[in-house]
């Protein structure tokens, strides 16, 4: 399908990483800085495509007189403040940059995983009391230790393959994902009950929503399955895997609280997580009760479920063997620039279909 996109207005300071690769294939831009929503509304009615960030307020009354209007591009994952609905109704493409976030959540992930194992947190507390080290904070190598990570979609895949050039066992769960599908940097478990024994470090990467559904688009070439660590379904498959999505498209309930105290009992003695994936991934309390225990030796948390005034979430946040970050995962000036790519390539792509190998990442499906 061919899209006929001949103007995009180009808000935020969305940069030249985008607007460069639009005017390359002569799509006409103006770009606005701070604009306002009266200003919005009337200009709107001229474009083509919208490309903002997350916080832009895209609602119902805005995409109402915006009569040409074909795509909302949004230059970060997520859905951001873009009425999907209204948008869908008047068959305007809401399009994301999923994949803008991955090597910086990849490597905040993987540096935590460092940090963790070489026991940082207890020894800068240390040190700064005017400790030296005395031989009581003894890290351990990576090398020959088994990593799990709960949720192999883009982030986990990159964690996968950076982890194994340190040496380590990578084995992966995740239900969408074939156990065939061994990428050569990490070996699929079938049934999670036989990750807890053997991991040394979990790395949670399952988000709320089972949304990677990649699996069954028709248009999907093997090659982009395999790009995304995906087994791609034959006809006969597809009918059982509807039923299993059914049953799991809100999972939200069952992944929230999915490391807990049962699981933890589960693990080996002195195992070690790390969640930047979602708060709400670990029951906060059954996690502290496990690192005042001991069977939980260290832990690295970028999100968490409560705000620093619940007191469970302080107490993690301030003991001494978890190294807590505030969200900052995506915070890098990479992520913007790789956004604002993803997104300006999707859009020529829609004009000129097959122009770069970045995939359509649609929100409501009308062009996907
Ligand atoms: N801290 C941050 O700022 C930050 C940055 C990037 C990504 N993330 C989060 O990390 C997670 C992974 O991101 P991604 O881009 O790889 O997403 P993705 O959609 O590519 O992969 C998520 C994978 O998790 C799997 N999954 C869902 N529930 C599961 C479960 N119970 N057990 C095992 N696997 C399960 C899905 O099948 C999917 O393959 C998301 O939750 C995302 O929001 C957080």
């Amino acid at each position: 399908m061919v899209v006929d996109i001949k103007s995009a207005l180009v808000l935020d300071g969305i940069g030249e990483s985008c607007t460069n690769i639009l005017n390359l294939h002569g799509i006409q831009i103006i770009c606005r800085l701070n604009i306002i929503r009266e200003d919005l509304l009337n200009d709107l009615y001229a474009y083509d495509a919208i490309v903002v960030r997350p916080d832009t307020l895209i609602t119902k009354e805005i995409l109402a007189a915006a009569f040409r209007l074909k795509i909302v591009a949004l230059a970060s994952p997520g859905c951001g403040q873009i009425n999907m609905e209204a948008a869908s109704n008047r068959g305007i493409s809401v399009i994301n940059a999923p994949n803008s976030t991955v090597i910086s959540a990849c490597e905040l992930i993987c540096g935590l995983l460092l940090a963790v194992a070489k026991h940082m947190r207890p020894a800068r507390t240390a040190f700064s009391k005017g400790l030296w080290n005395n031989g009581s904070i003894k890290g351990n190598e990576l090398k020959d230790r088994t990593v799990a990570i709960i949720g192999c979609g883009r982030v986990g895949k990159g964690v996968a393959s950076r982890m194994s050039g340190f040496g380590m066992k990578v084995v992966g769960f995740d239900p969408l994902l074939s156990v065939t599908h061994n990428n050569g940097s990490c070996t699929m478990i079938k049934d999670i009950n036989e990750i807890w024994p053997i991991a040394d470090y979990i790395v949670l990467l399952g988000d709320y929503v089972l949304y990677s559904m990649i699996g069954f688009d028709p248009f999907a070439t093997q090659e982009q399955c395999e790009q995304y660590f995906i087994s791609k379904m034959t006809p006969e498959e597809q009918p059982a895997f509807q039923q299993w999505l059914d049953i799991h498209t809100s999972l939200l309930q069952p992944n929230r609280n999915f490391i807990n105290a049962d699981v933890l009992g589960r693990c080996k003695t002195g195992v070690k997580i790390i969640n930047v994936g979602r708060g709400g991934l670990i029951n906060e309390r059954d996690l502290l009760d496990a690192l005042n225990s001991g069977q939980v030796i260290g832990a690295a948390i970028d999100v968490f479920e409560g705000c620093q005034k619940d007191p469970v979430t302080l107490s993690l946040i301030e003991h001494p063997s978890v190294i807590a970050t505030p969200h900052i995962a995506t915070s890098t000036t990479d992520v913007p620039v790789h956004a604002a790519k993803e997104i300006a390539e999707q859009i020529v792509n829609l004009v000129k279909p097959g122009t770069y190998s970045t995939m359509l990442s649609e929100l409501n499906k009308i062009y996907d």
